[in-house]
C-alpha cells in the first residue's frame, strides 16, 4: 500500500479545482451557448443552477473524496456500501470519455497556436472554413491529439504535488490577468457595446422557459463545474480536515464563471467588430476556432500575437483540465490495482487515445460524444445528490462540521442537497435528454 499524497496548500487544491472547471468549456461553451438566443436569461439561469444545485453537489464530491481519502471508484462504495459500485464506473467511464474528445479539441487549440505565430491565421469567410477544416482533418489532428495527452500523462506521472499544483499554481493566476487585459482591450473595439448587448447581455425573458436554453444552463454548468464525473472526488481525497470546503467551492464556481464571462466579453467584441455574427451560432466551435481566429486576423501582425497569446492561454486552461480528467482512472487504479502511479498514468493514456481515434476522424462522432458524455455528468449529478442527501447525510454534515464550517451554510447545504438538488437535477436530465434524442 502506498502513502497517499496530499496537497502542499488549502490554496494549492483551491487552485487545481479550479485549474479543473476553467477550460475549453469556459473558451467555447459560454459563448457559443449564450449566442443561442438565451443571452441574459441563459446567464441567469446558469447562475442559478450553480448556486441551487451544483454547489451542493460540488461540496458532495468533495465530501465524499476527503471523508473516504479514496479514488473516485473506490469512494461511493466505501462511504455507503456495494450498492454503489456503478457510481465508480460511471465516473471512470464518463473521465475517459470524455478526455478522449477532449484531447482532440485541445489538439485543434495547439494547432491554432501554431498558425498564430508561423503560418498565419484566415481573414475572410471563405478561408475561415478552409481553416477550420484543415485543423479538424488529416494527419495533424492525431499529432495534435497525441502532444496533447503525452502532456496531460507527464503532468499526472509526475504527481499531485510534483505535477499537478506545481502546474496549476501559476498557470491560473497567469490565465486570469491575462483574460482580464485581453477582456479590457476588446472593450476598445468599434463593436463591442453592440457584442455585449445582443449576445451576452442580451435580455428576452421569455428565453428563461425555453427548453434549449435550460439545457444550456444545465449542460454549461456541469462541464464547466468538471462537476458529476468524480473529479473533485480525486483532487479532495488529498485534503487535509482543515479545509472549509463550502468556501473553497464557492470560490471554484465564482473563479469558473468569471472566466466564463470574461471569454465571452472577449469573444463577442471581437465578431461584431469583423462581422462574424452568423459562424458563431451555427456551431460549437465556431467561434473560438473560426470567428476569433479570423477576427484577430484582421488586426495585423499584433492581431496575430494576441492570437498567439488566447490560444496558448487556452491550452494551459485545456490542460489544466484535461489533468484532473486523467487523475479519475489514475487514482482509480493506484487504489483498486495497485499499480505504480507511473504505469497506470501510461496504460489509462494509451486507452484514451485510442478511445479518442473515432472523434479524431469524424467532427460528428465527436459532437455525438460531447452530446452523450454531458448527459452522464448531469446524471452523476444526481446520483451524488441522491447518495449525499438520502444515504449518507450525517456524514455529509459531520464531515463539514469537523472542520468548522459556519453552521448556517452547513444547513443550508443540508437542506439543499436532499429537498432541491435531486428533483431539479432529474427536471435538467429530463429536459436534457429529451433534447437529446429529439
Ligand atoms: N471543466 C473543463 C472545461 O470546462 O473545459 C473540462 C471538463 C472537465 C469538462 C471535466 C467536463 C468534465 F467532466
Amino acid at each position: 500500500m502506498q502513502t497517499r499524497e496530499k496537497w502542499r496548500s488549502g490554496l494549492g487544491f483551491v487552485l487545481a479545482a479550479a485549474g479543473s472547471a476553467v477550460g475549453l468549456g469556459n473558451l467555447w461553451g459560454f459563448a457559443y451557448r449564450s449566442s443561442q438566443g438565451g443571452g441574459l436569461a441563459f446567464l441567469l439561469l446558469y447562475i442559478l443552477v450553480v448556486l441551487v444545485v451544483c454547489l451542493p453537489v460540488l461540496v458532495g464530491e468533495m465530501v465524499l473524496g476527503r471523508s473516504t481519502a479514496s479514488s473516485p471508484f473506490l469512494a461511493p462504495v466505501q462511504a455507503a456500501g456495494e450498492s454503489w459500485k456503478p457510481l465508480g464506473w460511471l465516473f471512470a467511464i464518463s473521465s475517459c470519455g470524455i478526455l478522449s474528445f477532449y484531447a482532440v479539441i485541445m489538439g485543434w487549440t495547439a494547432d491554432t497556436f501554431f498558425h498564430s505565430l508561423f503560418i498565419g491565421l484566415p481573414v475572410d469567410m471563405v478561408e475561415a472554413s478552409d481553416f477550420f477544416g484543415r485543423i479538424s482533418s488529416g494527419n495533424s489532428v492525431f499529432v495534435g491529439q497525441i502532444i496533447s495527452l503525452v502532456l496531460t500523462g507527464s503532468v499526472v506521472a509526475a504527481g499531485v504535488r510534483g505535477g499537478i499544483e506545481r502546474l496549476t499554481r501559476w498557470a491560473m493566476p497567469l490565465l486570469f490577468v491575462l483574460l482580464l487585459i485581453l477582456a479590457i482591450w476588446a472593450t476598445t473595439l468599434s463593436g463591442s457595446w453592440e457584442g455585449y448587448t445582443s449576445f451576452l447581455f442580451k435580455w428576452d425573458p421569455s428565453q428563461l422557459l425555453d427548453k434549449t436554453t435550460i439545457r444550456n444552463a444545465f449542460t454549461q454548468a456541469f462541464f464547466s463545474l468538471s462537476l458529476g464525473i468524480g473529479i473533485m472526488v480525486a483532487y479532495s481525497s488529498y485534503l487535509d480536515k482543515n479545509n472549509k470546503l463550502p468556501k473553497e467551492a464557492l470560490g471554484v464556481a465564482s473563479f469558473d464563471t468569471g472566466v466564463g464571462l470574461l471569454a465571452g466579453m472577449i469573444t463577442f467584441p471581437i465578431v461584431m467588430s469583423f462581422g462574424l455574427k452568423d459562424v458563431i451560432s451555427e456551431s460549437t466551435v465556431g467561434a473560438l476556432f473560426i470567428a476569433l481566429p479570423t477576427g484577430f486576423a484582421n488586426l495585423g501582425l499584433i492581431g496575430r500575437l494576441l492570437a498567439a497569446v488566447f490560444f496558448g492561454l487556452a491550452f494551459l486552461a485545456a490542460i489544466t483540465s484535461s489533468i484532473s480528467l486523467l487523475e479519475v482512472p489514475v487514482s482509480s487504479m493506484i487504489d483498486r490495482l495497485g499499480w505504480t502511479r507511473r504505469k497506470a498514468v501510461w496504460i489509462s493514456t494509451f486507452f484514451v487515445f485510442l478511445l479518442g481515434v473515432p472523434s479524431a476522424i469524424s467532427l460528428n462522432f465527436l459532437g455525438n460524444m460531447d452530446a452523450v458524455f454531458n448527459v452522464f455528468l448531469i446524471l452523476g449529478g444526481f446520483l451524488i445528490s441522491i447518495l449525499m442527501g438520502w444515504f449518507i447525510p450525517s456524514k455529509y454534515d459531520q464531515d463539514l462540521a469537523s472542520s468548522n464550517s459556519d453552521q448556517g451554510v452547513r444547513r443550508y447545504l443540508k437542506f439543499m442537497i436532499r429537498w432541491v438538488s435531486p428533483p431539479v437535477i432529474a427536471f435538467g436530465l429530463i429536459v436534457s435528454v429529451i433534447d437529446l434524442v429529439q
